[in-house]
């Protein structure tokens, strides 16, 4: 069976769960996001969620073990046996090695959606996230038809709690220390497809999608088994 896994890098709002979910739909792969998975967890009270909680408040990276139990734990289920959408994971070389045991010989297709530092903070603090659906504005790039609320479903839009100037400092440090060397890890492996993350949300999808349909034909990455 062929098998695709896609991984989104990319620096905290660049971009990654704008463009994935457009991409998993076109793709038909399930978006597995680990800051949705942890946040859910928070929401729900878990103990996963307490545990994760101090990290993230602060912009830190949560510790690789709570990270791998939950990723794998999600994509063990039924609707990842055809691959998967990988946003916001692996973000620390330890995370990626885990991955690559778990996956044996299939090769990822990973894409870089590169925006430079000094765009990620108007993106942060902009941001606005609907409660009940998860979809993603910004109060200028992306506003809703009528403020605060959702143009899908009519939910109630929120700021994200670590989406303050404050904290976006510390996620970008994260950034640039654990998880900017992962585009050096995969370009040594199956390579890595940057794409503008400065552009247009649409032309920043389509560039994706020349991407992955690239990698597929150039050599069979992200197909395999
Ligand atoms: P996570 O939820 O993954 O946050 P992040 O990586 O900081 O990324 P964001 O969700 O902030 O940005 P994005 O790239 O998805 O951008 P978006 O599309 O929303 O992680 C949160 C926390 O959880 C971490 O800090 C950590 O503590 C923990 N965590 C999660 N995974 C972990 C892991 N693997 N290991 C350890 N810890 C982990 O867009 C941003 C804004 O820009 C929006 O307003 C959007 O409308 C706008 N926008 C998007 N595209 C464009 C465009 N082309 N032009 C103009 N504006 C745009
Ligand atoms: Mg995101
Ligand atoms: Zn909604």
């Amino acid at each position: 069976m062929s098998r695709t896994v896609l991984i989104l890098l990319g620096a905290p709002g660049a971009g990654k769960g704008t463009q994935a979910v457009r991409l998993a739909q076109t793709l038909g792969l399930p978006h597995i996001s680990t800051g949705d998975l942890f946040r859910a967890n928070l929401a729900g009270g878990t103990d996963l969620g307490d545990r994760a909680r101090s990290f993230m408040d602060q912009g830190e990276l949560v510790p690789d073990e709570l990270v791998l139990e939950m990723l794998f734990d999600r994509v063990s289920q039924e609707d990842c046996l055809a691959g998967y959408l990988l946003d916001g994971f692996p973000r620390t070389t330890a995370q990626a090695v885990a991955l690559e045991a778990r996956l044996e010989n299939l090769v990822p297709t990973v894409i870089d959606i590169q925006v430079p530092d000094s765009d990620i903070e108007e993106r942060i603090v902009g941001r606005r996230m609907c409660k009940d659906c998860g979809a993603i504005y910004h109060l200028t790039f992306s506003a809703p038809a009528q403020e605060g609320t959702c143009n899908a479903c009519s939910g109630p839009l929120y700021q994200r709690k670590d989406d303050t100037a404050a904290v976006v400092r510390t996620r970008l440090e994260e950034y640039h220390q654990k998880t900017a060397p992962l585009i050096s890890f995969y370009s040594e492996r199956g390579g890595v497809s940057a794409v503008d993350g400065r552009l247009k949300p649409d032309l920043v999808f389509e560039a994706c999608i020349a991407s992955i349909q690239g990698s597929n034909q150039g050599s069979g990455h992200g197909v395999n088994n």
